[in-house]
């Protein structure tokens, strides 16, 4: 089966959050299920400069307002994932985020570069621009790749199913209607039934509405965005679609997110080696200025910082955690008045709380290893990988109960202790109380090594590989395209 995904970033070459880590190691699970699959990229320099082996497909000729653009067939390094290029430098060919400028407002032809993506990945649908391979089904990730599935629509010889998946529904894709003469729809799409969406242009409606199948990254989320708490306005519109919303839960790449092999760790370990996470952890606080010692518990962040992540309440609650001789060590950036925050309550707390502004890769894997907690108090989370990294790296997640963080930690109830289910510390409320309790929680049984250490050994035992949920994927795949499985093969 010839599958199809297209998106806008890919680990490790462009990277915003989870949807990257994502469209890097789901294709290689697809692959090894047995899938034909190839990924469809917007030509970013990140992505032009590392992609090995380019050959020309064919031009696309002047669209979008581009000049002229090219597509291209190449391999991700190390994965050898087949990777189509749209190669329109007027559109893509500039530094500095995907979808912003550095000033952090949105590119101004958004519309123009994220059709563009979408109007390609159709036209390789509809077997237009690479003869040698046409896709039986496209899977379109976020509203960047969801125009794929309008124009697919438009097309209605094309014969590849569409499925589409909301990474994050708070990120829509909206314009202004007038930007609808852009795309070259009929204008039949501009409607409420279509694109429209309260007088402008939602891209995230092009895949909800026209995508055969919508899923989305955990089960929980998929539940969540029907109502008008998590919808963001568009819960309407997932209901319409009835069973046709779906949740499959998000795997960890288990070559990158390993402890046993980590190379950027002070020290590595296992479930039955733990000597080496007490490494990582001095390490981490001698790099972050902390005061040493295992004693203190240490608490950990790696997060863009929004108001999805629930900061606001870890704010709250950080003088409870410093009482009771916690410590921070927080990673992240984004919003200005939250990066200040926490530089802040660093300085205000030298020895007791780091912060450090910024994206790096290697660093999130050492806070990961070396904190004993991970922080993920989310106001919404589709998915969340972080608290997933921390299940891997034995560091227990203190996670708000929604979205992917609901369906992936099992919270230490007495109850769950005693069946030995618990892998974490959960809380209902957005509130820094809540927060609080929870945090109190988890600094009450680090403080009894044998209850911490068997939390840890059961959060380590937790198997959260892309396996089984390439295997969902494909069952999806098979029953749009109508393939039979493969005798012998899992997938
Ligand atoms: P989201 O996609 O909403 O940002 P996820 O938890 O799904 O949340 O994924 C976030 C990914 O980005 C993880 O791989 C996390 O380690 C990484 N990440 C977030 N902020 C940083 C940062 N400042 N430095 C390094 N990695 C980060
Ligand atoms: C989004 C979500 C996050 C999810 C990631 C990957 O960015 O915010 O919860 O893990 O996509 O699916």
């Amino acid at each position: 089966m010839k599958v199809l995904h297209v998106g806008a970033e890919i680990f490790p070459l462009v990277k915003t959050g989870g949807l990257a880590d994502v469209l890097g190691a789901l294709p290689q699970a697809l692959i090894a299920a047995g899938a034909d699959v190839r990924l469809l990229l917007p030509g970013l320099p990140a992505i032009v400069d590392a992609v090995l082996h380019q050959k020309v497909v064919c031009e696309i000729g002047p669209c979008f307002g581009a000049a002229r653009g090219t597509l291209r067939l190449g391999q991700m390094p190390y994965s050898k994932v087949p990777i189509y290029i749209v190669d329109a430098p007027y559109r893509y060919r500039r530094p500095g985020s995907p979808y912003q400028a550095s000033d952090g407002s949105e590119w101004a032809d958004n519309v123009q570069r994220f059709a563009l993506l979408g109007w390609v990945g159709a036209q390789l649908a509809a077997g237009e621009l690479d003869p040698a391979w046409t896709p039986s089904l496209v899977h379109a990730h976020d509203w960047h790749a969801a125009m794929t599935c309008a124009y697919v629509a438009a097309h209605p010889p094309t014969a590849a199913a569409t499925v589409f998946t909301v990474h994050n529904l708070a990120y829509q894709g909206l314009f202004p209607s007038g930007d609808f003469a852009l795309l070259g729809l009929p204008s039949r799409f501009m409607a409420s039934s279509g694109l429209e969406y309260h007088q402008q242009l939602s891209f995230m409606k092009a895949g909800l509405k026209f995508a055969q199948r919508v899923t989305t990254v955990s089960p929980t989320y998929a539940r969540e965005i029907a109502t008008h708490e998590f919808g963001f306005g568009l819960d309407g519109v997932i209901r319409g679609r009835g069973g046709d919303v779906s949740g499959v839960l998000n795997g960890v790449d288990g070559v990158v997110w390993n402890p046993a092999t980590d190379a950027s760790l002070a020290a590595r370990y296992s479930p039955t080696q733990l000597q080496g996470k007490a490494k990582c952890k001095l390490a981490l606080q001698a790099e972050l200025g902390l005061k040493p010692g295992a004693e203190a518990p240490l608490f950990g962040l790696v997060s863009r910082l929004t108001s999805q992540k629930g900061l606001d309440l870890l704010l709250g609650a950080l003088p409870g955690l410093l009482r009771r001789g916690g410590q921070l060590a927080l990673q992240g950036s984004g919003d200005p008045a939250l990066e200040a925050a926490f530089v802040a309550a660093a300085q205000a707390h030298p020895g007791a709380v780091a912060a450090r502004i910024g994206y790096d890769e290697a660093f999130a894997h050492r806070l990961i290893a070396g904190a004993d907690a991970i922080l993920v108090p989310s106001r919404f989370e589709p998915c969340g990988l972080t608290q997933l990294y921390g299940l891997r790296y034995g560091t227990l997640p203190v996670v708000r109960r929604v979205g992917g963080l609901a369906d992936t930690v099992v919270d230490a109830s007495d109850e769950a202790v005693q069946a030995d289910r618990a892998t974490g510390f959960s809380f209902d409320a957005a509130t820094p109380a809540a927060l609080d309790t929870a945090i109190q929680r988890a600094i009450a049984a680090h403080a009894e090594p044998a209850r911490w250490q068997g939390l840890m050994r059961r959060a380590m035992a937790q198997d959260f590989s892309w396996t089984g949920a390439a295997q969902k994927y494909m069952a999806l795949y098979r029953q749009l395209t109508g393939t039979p499985a493969v005798a012998g093969r899992t997938g």
